[in-house]
This record gives structure tokens, C-alpha cells and sequence, in this order.
């Protein structure tokens, strides 16, 4: 029997960096997925043109021909779904979601976020993090809901912080991490080793008291 390949959307408001570390792991053969729909709050979004180019079907919606975000965020959703998704992927998807439209997808749909949450959710986190005289930072990758960056907490890539650092610097230095750290959960999420019911999260049938920290071999409790 042929395996068929998991089928993820992934949804992006930027240039779409995440995405393309994606697309590059899939190309690889590192993960045993079909991208089948990029979509995008922001017609002029990077992520779009690089999804053409590979040829994904894409997708812009505008929010603002929207009565309020639930219609947008139900429409979107929807659209989603018809095009066959499993797996839904925000890499760079900058709104904040309803959790009505967020509900068959619960366990479904993971976000990278540049924190070590629960630290710094929202914008600005290498600034923040620097403000803060932090010595670490990382990214985040978390399973999604209805609460900005909330989420339980999957996997994260640490990174100390140096003298020198300033919030582009961080941000440079922390974004090669980030490109490992979402095509390695996503990787564990399709293939059935991670899975969350709503309840806690599973790795390996055990709960995952921790997140899975980003080594030089991977993911690793
Ligand atoms: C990344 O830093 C990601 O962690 C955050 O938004 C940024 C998106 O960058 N959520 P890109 O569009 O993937 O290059």
C-alpha cells in the first residue's frame, strides 16, 4: 500500500521564512507531507509568492470585507477544510483567532512564536526579552487556541542572549532555529507521536509535562 502524505495548509501574514524551511524539509525528505493550501490575510504577503512558485494553492482574504473577525475567521476556516487539510500550520499568521472557527481544529494546528513562552506573548519579543535583561531567549512552538500565544507549549529552541545582541541581531540569530524547530513538530504531529485532545498533550502515549527542547539531533524531552 502506497503511504499517503499528511495534507497541511499553512497560514502566514509575512515573508513566509517559516514556510519556506517547510517547504525545504518536505523537499528533503524530511517530512512526509502535501502542502496543499498557503493562505493569507495580506494579499502582498511573501509567504503567497513563494507558495506560487512552488506551486501550493494560495489563498488572500481581506479581513476588512469582513462584518467582524468570527465571519472572517469561519470563512477562512472553511476554506481551509475544503481544500483537504489535516494539519493546519500559522508561521507568521498575525491575528488572533475566534474560538468558535478554532474548535474541529483543536490538536490540529500549531504556531511558532519567537518567546520562550509563557514569557512574551504578543509582539515584540526580542525587545522585550533584551528589556528584560533576559540571558536566554528562544522560539516557541505551540498547539492553538483561542487565547493569544497560549496555547500548551509543544517544543522550543533556546538561544543565549550576548552582549552585543540587539532586537534585529536576536531576532537574526534566533530565526535559524525557528527553521528547525517547525518542520521537527510538525514532523512528530503527523506522524501520530504527538497529539492533544484538548485535555494535556501526548508525546510518545506519555504526557508532555515539558516542552521538547531543539538540540543538534532534533527534539528531544
Ligand atoms: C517569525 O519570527 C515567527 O516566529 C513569528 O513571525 C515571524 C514570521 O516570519 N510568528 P516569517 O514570515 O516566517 O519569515
Amino acid at each position: 500500500m502506497i503511504a499517503v502524505p499528511a495534507k497541511v495548509a499553512v497560514l502566514a501574514s509575512g515573508r513566509g521564512s517559516n514556510l519556506a524551511a517547510l517547504l525545504d524539509a518536505q523537499a528533503r525528505g524530511e517530512l512526509p507531507v502535501e502542502f496543499v493550501l498557503v493562505g493569507s490575510d495580506k494579499a502582498s504577503a511573501g509567504a503567497l509568492r513563494l507558495a506560487e512558485a512552488a506551486n501550493i494553492p494560495t489563498l488572500a482574504l481581506d479581513p476588512r470585507s469582513y462584518p467582524d473577525r468570527r465571519a472572517f475567521d469561519l470563512d477562512l476556516f472553511q476554506r481551509v477544510a475544503a481544500s483537504g487539510a489535516d494539519w493546519l500550520v500559522l508561521a507568521g499568521f498575525m491575528r488572533i483567532l475566534d474560538g468558535e472557527a478554532l474548535r474541529p481544529w483543536v490538536g490540529r494546528i500549531i504556531n511558532i512564536h519567537p518567546s520562550l513562552l509563557p514569557k512574551y506573548r504578543g509582539l515584540h519579543t526580542h525587545r522585550r526579552a533584551l528589556e528584560a535583561g533576559d540571558r536566554e531567549h528562544g522560539a516557541s512552538v505551540h498547539f492553538v487556541t483561542a487565547e493569544l500565544d497560549g496555547g500548551p507549549v509543544i517544543a522550543q529552541a533556546r538561544l543565549p542572549i550576548e552582549t552585543g545582541d540587539d532586537e534585529q541581531l536576536l531576532a537574526q540569530r534566533l530565526l535559524p532555529l525557528e527553521h528547525r524547530l517547525l518542520p521537527a513538530v510538525l514532523g512528530l504531529l503527523v506522524s501520530g507521536r504527538l497529539q492533544w485532545d484538548g485535555q494535556a498533550p501526548r508525546f510518545d502515549d506519555r504526557p508532555l509535562a515539558t516542552p521538547l527542547r531543539l538540540g543538534d539531533d532534533g527534539l528531544s524531552p
